[in-house]
């Protein structure tokens, strides 16, 4: 979590780092600061508050000239979100300030040292005491600040992306990377420095992206020069053209990047099938899998690793792969698999979900797969991320960026690339007759089209939202493919709206939270015609007579329901496997309009970040 900036150049810094932080805001948003040399000393400002307070703190006198400087939007994990515990974070002499993603694992052994040493503390995060360790090593040794880095680094244990200049060589920056991400943004003899592109895809396209244990001095005039952490070795910097544009990461005229990401699942979902679903010609092309079918074909199971969102999409995926191209799953919790001691073999297929590709305990969980010879795929959102990089092959979802800390997009297009896959098998497998197999492709290719439709409940579904704004719990029921629905539309309210929800398979809801049913409980009910239709009618019947307001999520032109329900809110028809695809996008909006309608930050919901980089 935490996002960071930099610049060195020609340009002021401060706009860069400023609308940089604002963009990368989505990685953490409980303080924010940063740091500027202005010709003769460090401006460091800081603050606990959105960047929009860091700006309104400087906007109070603080100088902001200068060309070169580090910002910081901050998750908190060493100290509470204060202004002492935000970065930038000076050492003891201030000369060195730096700015950091991760965590320093043994930071305390390492502080307990350094104050033997002398050196004393402000704050209570471990990037303070980084920043006074590349200090002592740089007076001890006596080396640049470069040298000082890799030393200090290969002292400390845990995850970083860090950024940290000296005052009195205002012409360089030193970053480092492991585990959280870092990219250079290279220009005409101006460099910028981030925790993704976003924050200079106005500047330049052209961009290195810090492989874990690296670390460069970037020098004005000099070519960025890259060394390994451990060994010293120097590293050929392989330079990307970026494809990003900026249109992709603004909210396009929507209130909320949330809105936009939800309406942006029909283009998305088309863009992630495109050129791999060839519907008339009855094929699927996926490298990722063509070029490892062996492995899928022999796999003696697929056990599948993510958290959140990607988990629900994950558990879709569980009743698709048995379904149609019965192949057993396993779907894990990737923080519990993690630490569990699980059976692992080299027949396991493991698929690794992950919207961002650097949540931490995905990555745990695939290095855990691959420790133990299982192949490991990843499904990933953003290009080049960790996960991608780590995975021995894998399927982009091809969603563009989601900036909107709850999921959307991100949902329907795995939703998407897994159905691909389970397809693709189920038809070299034989498990699916022609014509399913040809049906199911068909109807995938028309998703795109019923998702617009589903969208156009939109303002239906403000009223009801508008009606249950107040509750102070949710139920949200299921079954089969639409079980994991339910608990996904229960995690979108719960995350935006801070109102307590449950997700249920319908037939559970006996077995106790039946209990919690009376008239002031709204129950959201995925009703749609082939999805065990008769017993979700009962279950229905089962709220109605305990009272419960009822909303069904039903198929275009049912009745049965309607006749029951308190409101329904229609989806197109589609097979039953593909259902989970329109079924989300009326939870999406409800929990959206609720958030809207009681006030919250939709986009930075409290206590929550978009990529979780720690475990
Ligand atoms: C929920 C949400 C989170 C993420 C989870 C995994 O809306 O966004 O639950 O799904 O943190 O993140 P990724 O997919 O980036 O690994």
């Amino acid at each position: 979590m935490c996002g960071i900036v930099g610049y060195i150049g020609n340009r002021e810094a401060y706009p860069i780092i400023l609308n940089g932080l604002k963009r990368l805001e989505y990685r953490g948003y409980d303080s924010a600061g940063i740091a500027l040399y202005d010709g003769n000393d460090i401006q460091l400002c800081k603050t606990k508050g959105k960047v929009a307070d860091l700006e309104t703190k400087f906007s109070a006198g603080i100088s902001t000239n200068g060309s070169l400087g580090i910002g910081h939007t901050r998750w908190a994990t060493h100290g509470v979100p204060n202004d002492v515990n935000s970065h930038p974070h000076y050492s003891n002499s201030g000369n060195l300030v730096i700015i950091h993603n991760g965590i320093i694992e043994n930071y305390e052994t390492i502080k307990q040292e350094l104050i033997k040493r002398g050196y004393t503390f402000k704050s209570d995060t471990d990037t303070e005491v980084l920043v006074n360790l590349i200090e002592e090593v740089m007076n001890h040794e006596d080396t640049k600040l470069g040298k000082a880095v890799q030393i200090a680094l290969n002292e400390v244990v845990g995850a970083y992306a860090i950024a940290v200049f000296d005052k009195r060589k205002p012409n360089e920056i030193v970053v480092a990377k492991l585990g959280s991400p870092l990219a250079i943004g290279l220009g005409n003899d101006e460099f910028f420095i981030a925790s993704d592109a976003s924050p200079f895809l106005e500047y330049t396209k052209t961009a290195i992206y810090l492989k874990d244990e690296e670390m460069a001095v970037i020098r004005l005039g000099r070519d960025v020069k890259i060394r390994k952490i451990k060994d010293d070795q120097l590293v050929d910097p392989y330079i990307q053209r970026l494809k990003l544009n900026l249109e992709q990461i603004e909210k396009g005229g929507y209130d909320h990047f949330m809105l936009k990401e939800i309406y942006e699942q029909p283009h998305a979902i088309k863009d992630t099938y495109r050129g791999r679903l060839l519907a008339n010609k009855g094929i699927i092309k996926m490298s990722g899998v063509d070029d490892n079918l062996e492995k899928f074909m022999n796999a003696q199971r697929i056990l599948i690793v993510a958290c959140g969102t990607s988990w629900h999409a994950g558990l879709v995926a569980e009743y698709i792969f048995e379904d149609l191209a019965r192949i057993p799953v396993e779907v894990e919790y990737a923080s519990e698999f993690r630490y569990r001691n699980p059976i692992i073999t080299e027949k396991d297929v493991v698929i690794a979900i992950s919207q961002s590709g650097e949540t931490a305990d995905t990555l745990a969980a695939i290095k855990l797969a691959k420790s133990k010879g299982a192949f490991v795929f990843g499904v990933c959102n953003v290009v080049g991320s960790t996960i991608a990089r780590e995975t021995d092959a894998g399927a982009y979802t091809h969603a563009g960026p989601e900036i909107g800390v709850a999921s959307t997009k991100a949902f329907t297009t795995q939703i998407t690339v897994l159905t691909l896959i389970a397809l693709k098998l189920a038809k070299l497998k034989g498990s699916l007759s022609q014509s399913d197999y040809h049906y199911h492709l068909q109807e995938l290719e028309l998703i795109p089209q019923k998702v617009e439709q589903a969208l156009k409940s939109d303002v239906h579904i403000q009223m009801i939202a508008e009606t249950y704004m107040n509750a102070r719990n949710f139920l949200y029921l299921g079954r089969g493919y639409n079980f994991p629905v339910a608990l996904e539309g229960a995690l979108k309210l719960k995350e935006i709206s801070y109102i307590h929800a449950e997700g249920y398979p319908a037939a559970e809801m006996k077995h106790g939270p039946i209990a919690l049913i009376d008239e002031n409980m709204p129950i959201v009910v995925i009703a749609t015609k082939k999805g065990h239709y008769e017993k979700i009618l009962s279950n229905i019947q089962e709220i109605k007579s305990r009272s419960g307001k009822i909303i069904g999520i039903v198929t275009e032109g049912d009745e049965n329901v309607r006749d029951l329900a308190d409101h329904v809110i229609e989806v197109p028809e589609t097979v039953e496997s593909l259902s989970p695809l329109l079924t989300t996008i009326p939870l999406q909006l409800l929990s959206y309009h609720i958030a809207v309608m009681l006030g919250k930050n939709v986009d930075q919901p409290r206590n929550l970040a978009k990529s979780v980089t720690v475990e």
